[in-house]
């Protein structure tokens, strides 16, 4: 499937320590799972982690759902072995996400090593690549590491390890921060990365999608920073909680009254070629050829969603 069609709103994170998690996460309403080898679990269980994960490929029953495993970062000494263990493991794998992804080159080397075990695994199925940009590096490359790679299928923004790296003054992951304000209240401040990551992944063809909102009992919070996201282009957002799905969800999905206005506009422009126009009012408001490529996102957007 194309980077762009897949539906992707949520991706639901379950730490791959924690098994008893996965038939949960497996039937809930997450459109995207991804069992995690990396910064939930800690050093001494990583060998675990990965047989769980393998476990989890062949024996829980996914459906339809978008499954990924977050693999160990490249520059430790788990990266290989969990590429060779979850390649191995048979075809229900959809995706390898790689955290920490800081230049092209490192996108080069995992699709050889995926080549080389899919070849040797007898693997007819090409698994695609999510790259996490969560570093000052990533960040800085994002366009080279963006294009780097025909696996790759969807650039993830990590916001706890890139306010880290860029040396925000926050411990919180995701949402407002203190101190970073205008005249009006708090500013975004991921509105930035956010930006860099949805333009490099759209340049590409990717899907790209929003890093988690740690706060899970604030849901006020959740939904409003999923609406900005979703307002500057991201195709959708982790949860870090089951408790975030549902929000998460319906914020990526294009409203009723939305698709009427689109489906609107389509009829408008649609009446405007007949008159030999390309430009025209409706409700005061200039459309012209340009709307009806937003409009038709729009329709396609929740046509995906049903
Ligand atoms: N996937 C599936 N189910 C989950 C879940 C997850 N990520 N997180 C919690 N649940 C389940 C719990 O098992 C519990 O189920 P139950 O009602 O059947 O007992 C229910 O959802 C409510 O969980 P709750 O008690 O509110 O959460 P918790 O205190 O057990 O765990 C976290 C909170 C944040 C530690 C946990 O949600 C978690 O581990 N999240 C993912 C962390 C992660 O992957 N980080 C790396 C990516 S950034
Ligand atoms: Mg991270």
């Amino acid at each position: 499937m194309s980077g762009t069609t897949r539906i992707h709103r949520s991706e639901l994170a379950v730490p791959a320590i924690r098994p008893e998690l996965f038939a949960k996460a497996a039937a809930g309403a997450a459109d995207a799972v991804f069992l995690d080898l990396e910064d939930s679990v800690p050093e001494a269980q990583k060998a675990e982690a990965r047989q769980n994960a393998v476990a989890a490929l062949r024996g829980v029953e996914w459906g339809r759902k978008l499954l990924a495993v977050r693999v160990n970062g490249m520059d430790t000494p788990h990266f290989h072995r969990d590429v060779i263990a979850l390649l191995e493991a048979g075809e229900r794998l959809d995706v390898i996400m790689i955290p920490k992804v800081g230049d092209a080159r490192e996108v080069f080397a995992a699709d050889l090593l995926c080549s080389g075990v899919e070849a040797g695994a007898g693997r007819a199925r090409r698994v695609g690549l999510g790259l996490v940009i969560e570093t000052a590096k990533g960040l800085s490359q994002v366009e080279a590491i963006a294009g780097a790679s025909p696996r790759a299928e969807s650039l993830h923004l990590g916001v706890a390890d890139l306010a880290a790296s860029l040396g925000m003054r926050t411990t919180a992951i995701g949402g407002l921060v203190a101190d970073y304000a205008g005249p009006g209240g708090l500013l975004d401040p991921w509105h930035f990365a956010l930006a860099r990551v949805v333009a490099a992944a759209r340049a590409a063809g990717l899907r790209p999608i929003d890093g988690p909102y740690g706060d899970f009992r604030d849901a006020a919070g959740l939904e409003a920073a999923a609406r900005r996201s979703r307002a500057m282009g991201a195709e959708g957002k982790m949860a870090i909680h089951p408790g975030q799905v549902a929000a998460i969800n319906a914020a990526f999905t294009p409203a009723e009254a939305e698709v009427a206005q689109a489906r609107r506009i389509l009829a408008a422009m649609e009446d405007a070629r007949r008159q030999g126009r390309a430009a025209v009012a409706l409700d005061g408001r200039m459309l012209d050829i340009a709307s009806i490529r937003q409009a038709e996102a729009v329709v396609a957007k929740a046509a995906a969603a049903a």
